[in-house]
Order: C-alpha cells, then structure tokens, then sequence
C-alpha cells in the first residue's frame, strides 16, 4: 500500500473513533443520579470466580459475607448470584472480553463482587481481546475507581479516585499499525468524562472531611487531554469553597509519595487512568503490597469490587492456589458492604483484616505450604469478627 492509503485507511479508523466516542458523551450527558440501595426491594450480589487463583479467594471472600448477611440473606433482603465462565479459556473461545451471556448476567445484579481475570499481553498464546476488567468497566460504566491505602501509624490515609473508563484506556485496543514502521495509540478525555469523576472525588473529599483534593496530571506534556482534565478541576474547585485542593504532575507526584515528611500531606486524590493505574500499584506497595488492597468500580446504576493484583496463574500451576492470600478480595467485599449501606458490618471487616494480616498475624500466609490457607486465614477473619471485643482489640493496636 502507498502512504496516502495508509494514511486515508488510518483517517476512517479514527473517523470511527471519534464516532464511538461522540455516543458515549451523548450516553454520559443523559445518565441520571446515583443508584440507592435503600429503594431497593433486594439487592442482587454477583460472585465472579475469574481465572487462576480467582474461584479461591473469592470463594473465601463470599464466605465471609454470607457469615456477615445471613439474616438479610433469610428475609430476602439480600440475594447471592454465582456468574461462572468469566474464564481466560471461555473468553478467548468466544473471543469476547466478557461473552454476551456473562454480561446479561453481570446486567442482573446491583453489585459485584469479582476475582482477578487473566488479561491477553500482545505475544502471548491468546488472541487480542481487551481485558476483562476494562470491558466491565466500559460496559458497566463505572467511572470511578476508588482505591484507598491506610498505613496510620505513618500517618498515611489516602484515597485515589482513579479516572476509569476513558484516557489510556479508552481505546487501549484501538490503536493503528499504520505500517510496520509506524503505529499510533490513542488518549481520550471528554468534559464530561473528566468532570463526573472530579466532582465524585471533591463530593467525597467533602462529605468524608478530608477537605483536600490533589488533582495529578501531566499538563505540562500531554497539553490537550490532561489540560483538559486540570481545566474541569479548576471549574469544579469554584463550586467547593471549604475543599483545598492543589494540582501535581504524575512524576514529581511518584516520586513524593515516597518521601515521609511530604506524603502525610495527600489526602484524595483524583487521577486519569493510566497515571492512577500505576500510582496506586504504587501506593498499596508501601501498605503491604497490592496482594492487600481492594478496589472498588463504581457507576451510577451498576458497581464491582475487586482486589487490584492479577491472577497469578503461576500459583495454580504450581498447585499452589489454596495459599493463596484473600485479604484483598475480602477487603474488597468489605468496600461492597460499605458501599450498598452495611456500614457497621464493614467496618468489622476492616478491622478484623488489620488485627489478622497485619496486627496480631496467629495466623501467616506465604503464599506456600509454609504458610496458612487461605480458607484457614478467612475462619481466623470469621472468628475475630465475631469478637464482642473486636472494637477494643483492634483500638489497642492501632493506637499503639
Ligand atoms: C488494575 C489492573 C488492570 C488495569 C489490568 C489488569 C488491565 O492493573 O486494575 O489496576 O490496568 O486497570
Ligand atoms: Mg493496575
């Protein structure tokens, strides 16, 4: 092919892009508030096993919600899904991110709770479908990714509110290998995308009485897309008179998250994609590793909690997966609890996960024979929750 076809073939592909595009604002701009739980008749839990050491840990996370909802699961209050086939295997046989019956299914639940599915790198032995988890982000529209790291006796507390459905990611896999010298990725901000997700992180900032918001970009560099998304931030901060808030570029940020005296500083953050997939792989290294964070995807009507790390395929491979450590995924049921109005039941959760993985520790996991199971791990949790004294046994710790 000469330049010019090259050229006009690569001039339709993002001619369609933008088209794609164009609809998703229209579907943003008609979107309306928040879904409440507390209209709900019932309220749908979907379980997604995932692949590799998925099915393990959230089998143990399930288990510790069914011990913490059994009454509102008995009156009906509440209703568990099981969703099979979210699988490397079955989707690369589909060749479908998330397979159309999955996605029905995902479609009939409030909330979700799911392991971490194998994502397709460009070289390996499946075929180039997107990531599971960007799908369901995209198809689910749950714009904020709320990730939070809390270390309190470094007076760390932090709360990332990652941008989760458009920069880097929008159209990762839509990218033009014009030729073989040449290939193009594209960024996407919208207006609209950028403001639901600053207002969601000054709301929060608010509400929650941080009062600090850190708005990180690279506007310096990335003039157009990141100008865009400071541009919002700045309109938004008018409208929140009592929220400070400052603006950091993604690299002096990095590497200050890293300094004691300035980190105590951060409060929430609010990021584009990329920059807060990497900055909160970061940020949960200093808490423990990302094996203890959890996430939480939420949308207006749909939202899905998760662990952040991957699905170790080599840990079942191994034979290996029954040591593998579900305090992540259980974290992440505890922010579904938090999130859908169990507050006090969360809070449990939270507290137990601290005395247990990171306190008290009577139980280790290892990741290896050497170590607890993880369904060992997840009755120490039970047992600990089930504590009258749990208030006071996790107080004396982290007050020390
Ligand atoms: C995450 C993960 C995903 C992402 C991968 C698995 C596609 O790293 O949830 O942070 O990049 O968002
Ligand atoms: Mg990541």
């Amino acid at each position: 092919m000469d330049k010019s076809d090259l050229i006009n073939r690569a001039k339709e592909h993002f001619g369609r892009l933008l088209e794609e595009q164009f609809a998703r604002i229209e579907k943003m701009k008609s979107q309306r508030d928040f879904i409440d739980y507390q209209d709900l008749g019932t309220i749908v839990i979907g379980f997604v096993g995932g692949d590799g050491i998925g099915p393990y840990i959230t089998a143990e996370a399930k288990r510790v919600l069914k011990f913490l909802l059994e009454d509102d699961l008995m009156s009906g209050k509440v209703q568990f899904k099981d969703i099979e086939g979210l699988t490397i295997e079955n989707r690369a046989k589909c060749r479908q991110a998330i397979p159309d019956d999955i996605l029905a299914e995902l479609k009939k639940c409030h909330v979700i709770l799911k392991g971490p599915t194998t994502t397709p790198q460009a070289g390996d032995q499946w075929p180039n479908i997107e990531s599971a988890n960007v799908a369901m982000r995209k198809e689910l529209d749950l714009f904020v990714n709320v990730r939070p790291v809390k270390i309190p006796e470094e007076g760390i507390d932090w709360v990332f509110f990652r941008e989760n459905t458009e920069g880097a990611y929008a159209v990762g896999n839509k990218g033009v290998r014009v030729n073989d010298d040449l290939a193009v990725d594209f960024t996407v901000t919208t207006y609209e995308g950028s403001y639901r997700i600053i207002k969601a992180a000054f709301d929060y900032a608010q509400k929650s009485g941080m009062n600090k918001v850190t708005v990180v970009n690279k506007a310096n560099v990335i003039k157009t897309t990141d100008g865009m998304f400071l541009n919002v931030a700045r309109e938004i901060a008018r409208d929140y008179p009592d929220v400070e808030w400052d603006d950091w570029y993604i690299d002096i940020m990095t590497a200050k998250l890293v300094d004691p005296k300035r980190r105590k500083q951060f409060k929430v953050m609010v990021l584009p994609n990329l920059y807060g997939d990497i900055l909160t792989d970061e940020a949960a290294e200093f808490q423990g590793g990302v094996g203890t964070a959890g996430s939480a995807n939420i949308g207006k009507r749909y939202a899905m909690f998760e662990a952040i790390h991957g699905s170790a395929p080599r840990m079942v491979k191994e034979g290996r997966a029954k040591y593998a450590d579900p305090s992540s995924m259980i974290r992440a049921a505890g922010m579904l609890l938090e999130h859908i109005g169990y507050k006090e039941k969360a809070e449990k959760i939270q507290m137990a996960l601290d005395i247990c993985g990171h306190y008290e520790k009577q139980l280790v996991i290892t990741g290896r024979d050497t170590g607890a199971t993880g369904r060992e791990f997840a009755d120490y949790l039970m047992e600990t929750i089930s504590d009258e004294k749990l208030a006071e046994r996790w107080a004396a710790f982290s007050n020390k």
